[in-house]
């Protein structure tokens, strides 16, 4: 049947995934499949209705499109898809959520603490810098708990740089996690199920020229290095990949997610989020993975929809 690939959306993401999703329709049909790129508008039911035995693969970055919603509404019309189920995409989308429960698996993540607006708002921020300071320490980055492309994010080195930061936060969302700067190799990696059971790619270690890997160094073509495999001791890469895999299993990921780590000196790659719909832009790891791998992307996102589509 008919891969429905699903970009846009209303989200701070709009334009990556519109990318992504450009990429992606791109390499099925190179694939021979037969593909319609839609956005997420009030003609996406009828339009699914219209397709009797079309699977959907979604490329939707943010809100609605990551964080489970669209998803229950295709488990609601009976529309298979691509990926985690809306529960797993809850769980995995917010930041402060899935940090716990990788950090209650015995896994290593930041010291983090989640606050939402009203709070912040009604103690003053005055009132909970010092807290902060002794709880998580400085430097520390401040993100809004359900957001992506690191949109809100800063790392803020002294106090009095904290207001500013979680404003910027809670301009992307309703809660803000405070979390430890950790100082390390920024590593992404790709977990894919291609009917066989989770498998993970090789590491892709990230290097921004600007040494952040913000918005810009992202989307911005030859703004960050990839190293793919990683630069990093055989072991430590396998220790990288078991932690993704442990992730993608213990948050009930499907079909493909990808872990965000920071691997500390002494070795220890520390948990800091987890994407259940990775970037597929020309600039993002994701791609570069599945050519390490010796895949084709095309045929692994061929793969990936014909086995929803079961
Ligand atoms: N949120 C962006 C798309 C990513 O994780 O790649």
């Amino acid at each position: 049947g008919t891969v429905v690939v699903l970009a846009g959306g209303l989200s701070h993401e709009r334009e990556v995934s519109l990318r992504s999703g450009r990429q992606v329709a791109e390499a099925l049909r190179d694939e021979g499949l037969e593909v319609i790129e839609s956005d997420v508008d009030s003609g996406l039911v009828e339009r699914l209705d219209g397709l009797p035995g079309a699977v959907v693969f979604p490329l939707l970055h943010g809100e609605t499109g990551e964080d489970g919603a669209l998803r229950e509404v295709f488990r609601l019309l009976d529309v298979p898809f691509v990926g985690s189920d809306g529960a797993a995409c809850r769980v995995a989308f917010d930041k402060s959520i899935a940090t716990t429960v990788v950090a209650d698996a015995g896994l290593a993540t930041p010291e983090q603490v989640a606050l939402p607006h009203e709070i912040f708002r009604e103690l003053g921020a005055q009132a909970l810098v010092s807290a902060l300071a002794k709880r998580i320490g400085f430097p520390m980055m401040i993100k809004p708990s359900r957001s992506g492309s690191a949109l809100g994010c800063t790392k803020v080195a002294t106090p009095d740089e904290l207001p500013a930061a979680m404003v910027a936060a809670f301009a992307y969302g309703s809660v803000a996690v405070v979390e430890t700067f950790i100082a390390g190799t920024e590593v992404a990696v790709t977990v894919i199920d291609r009917g066989d059971g989770p498998v993970a790619l090789p590491a892709v270690e990230i290097r921004p020229d600007s040494g952040i890997y913000d918005y810009a160094a992202r989307y911005t073509a030859g703004a960050t290095r990839f190293l793919c495999p990683a630069d990093l001791p055989d072991p430590v890469s396998q220790r990288c990949s078991e932690v993704a895999l442990t992730v993608h299993r213990l948050l009930g990921l499907a079909d493909l997610s990808r872990t965000d780590l920071i691997v500390r000196p002494d070795g220890v790659p520390v948990f800091l989020e987890v994407s259940v719909a990775p970037g597929m832009t020309e600039t993002s790891s994701v791609p570069l993975a599945i050519e390490a791998a010796g895949w084709g992307i095309g045929e692994t996102c061929a793969d990936l929809a014909r086995a929803a589509a079961r």
